[in-house]
């Protein structure tokens, strides 16, 4: 139990590395939930990775019950036993991009995610949103932290500007070893009690995309108004990174 603690851990170590303000978002979508949904909401973690926005809410609402899901063996595996006490965070291994996601249920109050769905094409974002709009009860919530850039005008220039500036002013170095995306990686691929997951993460070729240009904020609100979202909005931002919200 211990050492998939410590995996847990590793992982949010280099998460949070990588994405200074984690936590803060991480606690407005909780309590986002908290607010718009009530004390005992079914909630799906969308890309959860090993379960740690799942965790968040599982935490912030002990009554809540919450679906992990990602198609990454090797988090999965992470996650399950991490959260083996956890009994209201369950994990499914499903691509986003599926058309039969919704086999997973209906009725739930609220989808939430943090810094996966980027990993996206368009037609799969639109197949997740067309979705979203089917297992989400009509007033659910839909709350997606992410880089989502403005798609073009001096405005997304210049907020272009400020994240390049930004990303020079930072004033920890660019972390690296276990604190970094392929240090971790280099790491977990070599664990023993990883390896059957890793050799299944192979076969999969489950691969960050190396895609230079993400999907625009703008494409993100048309997929979902055009899924049947009825609002569209923002409840958080700092330059790129907001936390997007969406009503069903
Ligand atoms: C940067 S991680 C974020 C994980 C977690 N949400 C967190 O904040 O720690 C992105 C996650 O999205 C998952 N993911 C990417 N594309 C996916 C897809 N098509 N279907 C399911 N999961 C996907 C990856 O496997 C990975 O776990």
């Amino acid at each position: 139990m211990a050492r998939w603690a410590h995996w847990l851990g590793s992982w949010e170590a280099q998460q949070h590395a990588l994405l200074p303000g984690r936590e803060e978002r991480f606690s407005l979508i909780c309590a986002a939930v908290a607010t718009g949904c009530g004390t005992q909401p079914r909630v799906l973690d969308l890309g959860s990775g090993p379960g740690s926005l799942a965790l968040r809410v599982a935490r912030s609402l002990p009554a809540a019950e919450v679906v992990a899901v990602d198609r990454d063996p090797v988090l999965l595996e992470i996650g399950r036993r991490a959260l083996v006490r956890r009994p209201q965070v369950s994990f499914a291994d499903r691509d986003l991009g599926d058309p039969l996601l919704p086999e997973l249920g209906s009725g739930f109050d609220a989808a939430v995610s943090s810094t996966a769905l980027h990993w996206l094409d368009r037609a799969a974002l639109a197949t997740l949103y067309r979705s979203l709009a089917r297992m989400l009860r009509p007033g659910g919530l839909f709350l997606n932290a992410d880089h989502l850039p403005r798609s073009e005008g001096q405005i997304a220039e210049l907020v272009r500007g400020l994240e390049h500036g930004a990303e020079e002013r930072r004033p920890d170095p660019a972390p690296s070893g276990p604190r970094s995306w392929d240090g971790w990686w280099t790491i977990a691929e070599g664990a023993p009690e990883l390896a059957e997951a890793v050799a299944e993460r192979r076969r999969r070729e489950h691969r960050h995309p190396q895609r230079g240009v993400p999907l625009s904020l703008e494409q993100h609100q048309d997929a979902l108004r055009d899924a049947g979202f009825a609002e569209v909005g923002c409840l958080w931002q700092r330059l790129n990174d907001r936390i997007l919200v969406a009503i069903r």
